[in-house]
């Protein structure tokens, strides 16, 4: 067995696992990818104040998000496809999740159903949407989520057009994978991720496929949301949709102080500061840049998260610093889960709660909820003058 002690470790093994357009499908950012790779080079520039003498007996991560408790202030973020990176992956990782205390996010554009995922656990997890153009469709989401059980309703409000990410073009990326030369050459390298695939009914997206109408290609993201997702979504719209809801809602997606204020007027629950892991706007700032202007902006208003380049404890930390009351992390989970299951996923988040533990004794602190701006040190004009 493998030591596992960072989450490059994960991601090396995944990527041996699992067939190429799905690993493409998840370590891609849009265009040149620069905002992909700014989301973490960024977190890089930010350095940590150590501190000493200071007691750092009985420590806990333990918080709140939207009023509910939390191991530590991660969250595993809606990401889709996640049951093609391992067999039910996302049963596998909402139990993970729950064993963990931290919550689980099913993605609209999941493998495994929402009825799935709801039979397999027993703690209500939270599920995203996108803003579609059929109310039908989305009515009937919301109903499916309710009767899971769902506690809260992620609604994704940069996705109205798709971003493009040229593997995944390139690659003819569909659940499940389309059969050219190509896709079975490389399949035929990945034995033990293909045998527990053959073993699942669940290669679809289970949201999507029979629920869905109008659709010609349900096994095209790409195709989905060029002919589903709604381009002319503006605030009303979401306002619509959250009443729609009735429960709570969290606003995922917002870069800008501007329209941090319109989200928090709206009356959401929490907003998450992301842009999408890189994957909509390549040329955007990076998310962690955009963070404490938002903070600065709506921090009193409404409870504000982050997301967007964590791969570390040390990178929850900083975003906590920053002002973030909590988390999201996506491609570090998929990275343990393709790499080896239920219990990659739980490795990945026991190499994240370390790595938060230790750092935040070592700047002093023994409670995450204490942790502030005064552990960082952080460059002049971090955020930016930009015009
Ligand atoms: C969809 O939300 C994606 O990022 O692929």
């Amino acid at each position: 067995m493998p030591v596992i002690t960072e989450i490059a470790d994960l991601k090396r093994i995944y990527r041996r696992r699992v067939p190429k357009m799905f690993f493409d499908y998840t370590e891609s950012g849009s265009w040149t990818e620069q905002t992909f790779r700014e989301n973490t080079s960024d977190f890089d520039q930010i350095r940590l104040r150590q501190r000493i003498a200071v007691d750092m007996a009985g420590r806990t991560t333990a918080t709140q998000m939207i009023g509910e408790d939390v191991s530590m202030p991660v969250a595993l973020a809606p990401v889709g496809l996640t049951g093609m990176q391992n067999a039910d992956g996302e049963i596998k990782a909402a139990r993970a999740a729950e064993r963990f205390g931290v919550p689980f996010c099913l993605s609209t554009m999941s493998i495994c159903s929402i009825e799935d995922v709801a039979k397999h656990t027993s703690k209500p997890f939270w599920f995203q949407v996108y803003t579609l153009k059929d109310d039908e469709f989305m009515e009937n989401l919301f109903g499916r989520a309710r009767d899971a059980g769902c506690s809260a309703l992620v609604i994704t409000v940069d996705l109205q057009v798709l971003g493009q990410r040229h593997k995944d073009l390139k690659n003819g990326l569909s659940a499940p994978p389309k059969l050219t030369a190509a896709s079975i050459a490389n399949m035929m390298t990945k034995v033990p991720w293909g045998l527990e695939m053959l073993q699942t009914k669940r290669r679809f997206f289970g949201n999507v496929v029979g629920h869905a109408k109008g659709v010609t290609d349900p096994s095209s993201l790409s195709s989905w949301t060029a002919e589903a997702f709604d381009p002319s979504l503006d605030w009303a719209r979401i306002k619509q949709l959250m009443e729609m809801w009735g429960g709570k809602v969290v606003l995922k997606g917002i870069l800008d102080v501007e329209d941090a204020r319109r989200a928090a007027d709206l009356g959401a629950d929490a907003i998450i500061v992301s842009n999408h892991g890189g994957r909509q706007l390549d040329g955007a700032l990076s998310s962690i840049r955009m963070l404490e202007p938002i903070v600065q902006a709506v921090g009193d208003q409404v409870e504000i998260w982050f997301d967007s380049g964590i791969r570390s404890g040390q990178d929850v930390l900083k975003a906590v610093a920053m002002g973030a009351k909590g988390t999201m992390i996506g491609r570090a989970w998929v990275y343990g889960l393709g790499a080896m299951g239920e219990k990659g996923v739980t490795n990945a988040l026991d190499v994240i709660h370390k790595e938060l533990d230790t750092s935040m004794a070592l700047c002093g602190k023994r409670d995450i909820e204490d942790v502030d701006r005064d552990i960082l040190l952080v460059p002049k004009g971090f955020a930016g003058v930009w015009e």
